[in-house]
């Protein structure tokens, strides 16, 4: 095994050396932008990890690795412009780049991109990785539909949002390391638990992310702070805060959450105030790290050595500490 920050050198230097630029240039230019901007590059190290975890070498797991950055990169391009958002990892979007057409046209190519990448796999390997990523993109796509839905709905529940960011963020990071398990051919039940382990840690991510998204600090976050808030989006803290705020909080909540403004900075920093009054920061920090202990929890059952367990449980640790 290697220490994260080696999985993510690997990583990225495969990447660098895969020719992206081709003609026309206003369809590969985007893809070249979007996947070169940097990010932290999780799912692909999860994908790598996790092979080597399965006593399998990382070069093996490195086309599936870029699958899954890929696929994940084209799914941010196309989210960017249903948000509506105008910042990426510090830099502007595509489609403010572009315009929403490009945005749209080099979003799709990224996704048969990704698919191609499968096709380094002998047939069985790449007919389980296929299956797998067709699953879980299709999932992605529920996940975001829902996500959008919610935008003008006040009713929505719990299990609702619980079941709407398993499906947009969890099961890529899921799949991102039963891919890793498939690649390292392990037993079934290894590749259930892996998957497991990453759909907790998946949850836990997108909590993290929903909270990042009012509370993160604008310097360092790489994204517009309040971006929710200005979609209206039906996040844990928006849900939370309407469980456990004041009548009158609530009610100027509900009342914020149904207004689209030309300048948001008084609705931002409104929803913030209830978001802390009411507790559901905190409630939802809480919920960060239940899902992280969660996560941990699966890590038991896996039938891997003590140290190969630290090496997952440390990935998991330093997401939660993240600030990005
Ligand atoms: C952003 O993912 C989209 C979500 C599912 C929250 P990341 O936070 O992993 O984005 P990058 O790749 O590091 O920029
Ligand atoms: C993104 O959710 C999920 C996918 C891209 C599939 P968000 O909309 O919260 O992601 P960010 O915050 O824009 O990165
Ligand atoms: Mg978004
Ligand atoms: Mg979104
Ligand atoms: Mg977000």
């Amino acid at each position: 095994m290697h220490s994260i920050s080696q999985y993510q050198d690997f990583f990225i230097n495969y990447l660098e050396n895969q020719t992206i630029d081709k003609e026309p240039k206003n369809l590969y230019e985007p893809i070249s932008y979007i996947l070169r901007l940097g990010g932290k590059r999780m799912r692909p190290i999860l994908t790598l990890m996790s092979a080597e975890v399965f006593n399998t070498d990382f070069q093996k797991a490195l086309p599936a690795a870029m699958a899954v950055e890929v696929f994940h990169n084209f799914s941010l391009v196309h989210d960017d412009i249903m948000d509506d958002a105008p910042l990426r990892r510090g830099n502007v979007t595509v489609h403010e780049k572009w315009n929403i057409n490009t945005g749209i046209l080099s979003g799709d190519a990224m996704l048969i991109l990704a698919y191609q990448y499968f096709e380094q796999y002998e047939p069985v390997i790449f007919r389980d990785l296929a299956k797998l990523f067709s699953k879980t993109a299709l999932e992605v796509c529920e996940g975001q539909q829902w996500d959008v839905d919610f935008e003008t709905r006040t009713d929505v529940t719990i299990p609702e949002y619980l079941k709407m960011i398993e499906y947009k963020t969890a099961v890529l990071v899921a799949a991102a390391m039963k891919m890793g398990a498939i690649v390292a051919e392990t037993s079934e039940e290894n590749a259930n638990l892996i998957y497991e382990f990453g759909l907790n840690l998946g949850l836990a991510f997108q909590l993290q992310d929903d909270y990042l998204d009012a509370f993160g600090n604008p310097e360092t976050f790489g994204k517009q702070v309040g971006g929710d808030i200005i979609e209206n989006k039906k996040t844990f803290l928006f849900l939370k805060a309407k469980e456990h705020a004041e009548a009158n909080d609530k009610a100027e909540l509900l009342h914020l959450f149904a207004s689209q403004l030309e300048d948001n900075t008084a609705k931002i920093e409104q929803a913030k105030e209830i978001f802390m009054r009411s507790g559901a920061d905190k409630i939802t920090q809480e919920a960060i790290e239940e899902y992280t202990l969660k996560a941990f929890e699966t890590l038991t059952k896996i039938n891997i050595e003590n140290d190969k367990k630290e090496i997952l449980r440390s990935f998991g640790e330093n997401l939660m500490k993240r600030k990005a």
